[in-house]
């Protein structure tokens, strides 16, 4: 008869591992709720940077005060009720990807690598008297690595930058992390997305043409394919399938919200 007895430390192991992933199981889903809000606090800052509002003296929620988040119907241009989509909750991304609430896109419309395309957008408003004097839009699309996530801030001629973050991605530290850089990210100040033409005229890295420095940001060495991201991404979305269409409506109607 086999000698139970010689098993006994392969017990205690499997015991002390069971307790261990245990452990570690309830810790991750304990700690879920805090990483969200983590996450929503450090996406509020980004948006802040963006704007040219953060101030490391006052909080992020003080802050985010003056600032009001709507949403866009991305074809039509027009501002959402808050019956049809409320912000709170929305999952753009997901949104993005489901057949209710996106759609794919074609190959050739797909310029920032990002598969489908959502029918709403939260946009981000800093406005006086009704009138829109700054707005924050998300963009994302694909880097070298990664999908690079950010937020940019135009002003009330809606094509003016007035700033840029971005807050999530995967590319390499010192190379195409080096989108994160305050110092590289202050270059797209006053820059214009569109030409007199209302056409995306905004190019990033690599010049194309003899482009203006009004329509020139400069890139980033060591990172040439990231910026070739960032690039593909500034003209998907400012162009039909993403934020033109509001931003042009936002225009015309001299920045009122209620137009
Ligand atoms: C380990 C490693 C990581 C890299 N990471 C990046 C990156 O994050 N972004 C990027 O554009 N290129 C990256 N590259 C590619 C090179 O840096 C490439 O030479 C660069 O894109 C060319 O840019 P340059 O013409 O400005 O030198 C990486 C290369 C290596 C070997």
């Amino acid at each position: 008869m086999a000698d139970i007895t010689a098993y006994k430390p392969y017990y205690s192991v499997l015991i002390l591992a069971f307790f261990c992933s245990l452990l570690v199981g309830s810790a991750a889903v304990g700690l879920r709720p805090l990483q969200e809000k983590n996450q929503q606090q450090d996406r509020k800052k980004n948006i802040l940077i963006a704007a040219g509002l953060y101030d490391s003296t006052r909080t992020v929620a003080d802050l985010f005060g003056n600032i009001e988040t709507r949403i866009v119907d991305l074809k039509s241009g027009t501002f959402v009720s808050v019956d049809t989509v409320s912000p709170e909750g929305f999952d753009q991304l997901k949104a993005a990807l489901s057949e209710e609430l996106g759609r794919p896109l074609t190959k050739a419309e797909d310029i920032a690598g990002i598969r489908g395309i959502e029918r709403y957008s939260r946009v981000y408003l800093v406005t006086d008297n009704d009138t829109v004097r700054r707005v924050i839009l998300p963009i994302r699309g694909k880097g070298l690595w990664s999908t690079l996530y950010g937020y940019i801030a135009i002003e009330g001629d809606m094509s003016t930058v007035s700033g840029i973050s971005f807050y999530e991605h995967g590319e390499t530290p010192g190379l195409g992390g080096e989108i994160e850089n305050r110092r590289w990210q202050s270059g797209w100040q006053g820059k214009k997305i569109y030409n007199q033409s209302n056409e995306e005229a905004l190019v990033v890295g690599q010049k194309k043409g003899q482009e203006e420095a009004i329509h020139h940001v400069d890139g980033l060495s060591g990172a040439t394919l990231t910026i070739q991201g960032v690039d593909d991404i500034i003209t998907f979305w400012f162009g039909e399938h993403g934020f033109k269409p509001f931003l042009t409506r936002l225009r015309e109607n001299g920045g009122r919200i209620d137009g």
